[in-house]
């Protein structure tokens, strides 16, 4: 079995930048790709923010997240990422962006047995498999949101999917990064957002018909449920535009009325209300 040191990751938003630090923090040397230099800078920001606070609560030393800085490389350019062993594609959750990255990626990585990974939180790994010519070495390898927090990942194979490359993804998720790892069938949402998706949906129309304010559907159900979080502060912390992009997967896929985005969703949306990453969604967060 391989042993995965080189890894790349497209995308250093919220999910990418966390994926990266987790990589780096883990001793592995990643290579960042964004769109552009200001995209860029705002995700080596991103990282360093977060291992600065790592700093701060002791979870890490200085030299540590020096050395984890050390380690990684931001970069505009796709043909960095041509020596890489594992790329991990992190951008938006838009089908046609994802298959172009997909096809760039398979035009770029030299290594014939690289894995390429998506952390798509819905769409089918198959569509993004077909758009290479290995789809036997494209998995999904779905991280939760705070990376560097949550220790689950999905991973999710689709028909094509190799086992050399399941056993690879699984060990390199469970063992270098510590995860826990489930695997899902390749259905659009996985197991964790097909269940998850309907609640945030329903809290949302929950509100939107006037049945009860935000607060108190937040507060219902981390007091009565004990959840860390209500549903509405949840669909802030994941994003709107994520929140409608993934429900829109799943609608496409099953056909449901459970899984359609409601009004208000795609409303705020529209508005460029997405959530704490916009410092407004279901609640304000420019003054925090
Ligand atoms: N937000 C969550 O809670 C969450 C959880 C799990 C999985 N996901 C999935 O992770 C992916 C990313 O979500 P996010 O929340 O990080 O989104 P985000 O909007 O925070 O970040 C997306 C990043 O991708 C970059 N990007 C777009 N096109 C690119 C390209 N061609 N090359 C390089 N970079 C590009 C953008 O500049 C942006 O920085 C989506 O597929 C999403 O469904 C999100």
């Amino acid at each position: 079995m391989r042993e995965i040191e080189r890894i790349g990751v497209v995308g250093s938003g919220l999910m990418g930048a966390g994926i990266a630090e987790v990589c780096t923090r883990a001793g592995r040397h990643v290579v960042v790709r964004e769109v552009d230099a200001a995209a860029a800078e705002a995700g080596l920001a991103r990282i360093t923010k977060s291992l600065d606070r790592g700093v701060r609560s002791g979870k890490l030393t200085e030299d540590e997240r020096d050395a984890a800085l050390g380690r990684l490389h931001v970069t505009t350019d796709f043909a960095d990422l041509a020596d890489r062993q594992l790329v991990v594609e992190a951008v938006v959750e838009h089908e046609p962006m994802k298959i172009e990255v997909f096809r760039a990626l398979d035009a770029v990585v030299e290594d014939p047995a690289a894995i390429l990974a998506s952390n798509t939180s819905s769409i089918p790994i198959m569509k993004l498999g077909i758009a290479t010519t290995r789809p036997e070495q494209v998995i999904g390898i779905h991280f939760f949101n705070p990376v560097p927090v949550l220790r689950l990942v999905e991973l999710v194979t689709s028909l094509m999917t190799s086992a050399a490359t399941i056993e690879t993804a699984e060990r390199f998720a469970g063992d270098v990064l510590g995860k826990k790892v489930i695997r899902s069938q390749d259905r659009a949402g996985f197991i964790v957002n097909a269940l998850l998706i309907p609640y945030l949906l329903s809290a949302i129309r929950m509100m939107e018909s006037g049945f009860a304010t935000a607060d108190d559907i937040d507060t219902g159900m981390v007091e009565g449920c004990n959840h860390p979080m209500g549903p509405l502060r949840l669909t802030d912390l994941i994003g709107l535009d994520t929140t409608q992009a993934v429900a829109e997967s799943l609608y496409e896929e099953f056909k449901e009325p459970l899984y359609a985005p409601p009004p208000m969703l795609s409303r705020m949306v529209e508005a460029g209300l997405l959530g704490r990453k916009s410092g407004r969604g279901f609640y304000d967060y420019a003054s925090a």
